[in-house]
């Protein structure tokens, strides 16, 4: 979804795009846009998607919306430290050639849970769960960069909100259909972005050479309860079910009930001061713009 946007952003921009994919049915071949595949578990590449290329964006890792078996975190965690480690040893081992940055997604799930901390990217109240943990090895991976004297930044990606794919129409489904309602007790923080946004960013650490972490999200956090009312008004729909209850989600998802129920008020400030300016900055005109 992210890589889909960004790559159409390049190409708007005149910046010819490589992407590697792991999957045979999606490779194209067309002006300035090219396909190559890559087995991160494997840790294959195909070493031509490197020619030419001055900056690597990572954006590979398996679905988190998917039951959280023993079998699926591993293959969660793995397949984001596999991609930066296949990424990692083609450079290591056959140079970085024309290759003078990287930046990889992270995510904001790093964060504790909390209804009232503001989450600068120096924050040291970290979470506990898989998520948190996910995030950990995920940067860790990506600092190993380091190593190659290549500078490195990490985009820690808040809930990026799509007309197609990701959260916001499993969100806006229920509204549409008057069953829409807000989640535990509605007062968790979601850092949200548009997608637009987000894929703007990525151009614009590559651009900038940004090193280190920063917070991917809009200025303006809003609570599920808002988020909620807010896709209602848009879609002209009333809300008129109570909330769901907390130990009703924990019931159906499990563990996995974190990603609707945690709570991350996540601070802009960190790329605002690097001069990034937001096109959707609030979340109404976002949602009128994508619903
Ligand atoms: N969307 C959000 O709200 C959000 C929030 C925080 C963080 N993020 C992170 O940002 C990144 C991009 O998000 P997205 O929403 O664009 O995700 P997405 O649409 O699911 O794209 C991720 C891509 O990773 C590749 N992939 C899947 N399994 C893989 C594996 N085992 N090994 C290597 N690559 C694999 C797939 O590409 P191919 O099929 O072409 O191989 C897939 O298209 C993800 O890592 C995600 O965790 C997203």
């Amino acid at each position: 979804m992210v890589g889909t946007a960004i790559t159409r952003q390049c190409r708007e921009a005149g910046v010819d795009v490589h992407y590697l994919t792991t999957r045979q049915e999606k490779i194209r071949e067309e002006p300035g846009y090219r396909g190559f595949l890559w087995d991160p578990a494997q840790r294959t590449l195909d070493p031509r998607s490197f020619d030419g290329v001055h900056a690597v964006i990572n954006l590979a890792g398996t679905s988190i919306s998917q039951p959280w078996t023993p079998s699926n975190k591993r293959k969660i965690q793995q397949s984001r430290t596999d991609s930066l480690d296949t990424l990692f040893r083609h450079m290591k081992t056959n140079g970085k050639g024309q290759v003078e940055y990287l930046v990889s997604a992270s995510a904001i799930g790093i964060y504790g849970h909390s209804f009232t901390d503001y989450h600068m990217e120096s924050s040291t109240h970290t979470g506990e769960g898989f998520l948190a943990e996910t995030v950990r090895q995920w940067e860790d991976a990506a600092r190993a960069f380091e190593a190659l004297e290549m500078p490195c930044g990490m985009l820690r990606l808040g809930l990026v909100l799509a007309g197609k794919g990701g959260a916001l129409p499993q969100i806006a489904r229920p509204v549409r259909f008057y069953a829409g309602a807000p989640l535990g007790s509605g007062r968790q923080w979601q850092s949200w972005i548009h997608l637009e946004d987000a894929a703007a960013m990525f151009l614009f650490a590559v651009h900038q050479q940004l090193e280190g972490v920063y917070n991917a999200v809009a200025p303006n956090p809003v609570t599920n309860a808002k988020l909620t009312r807010q896709v209602a008004e848009v879609l002209n729909k009333p809300i008129w079910l109570p909330r769901v209850p907390a130990a009703i989600l924990k019931l159906l998802m499990g563990e996995r009930a974190e990603l609707v129920l945690g709570s991350q008020r996540v601070c802009a400030d960190k790329i605002k001061m690097e001069g990034f300016t937001y096109t959707f900055a609030n979340l109404r005109p976002a949602l009128e713009d994508l619903l």
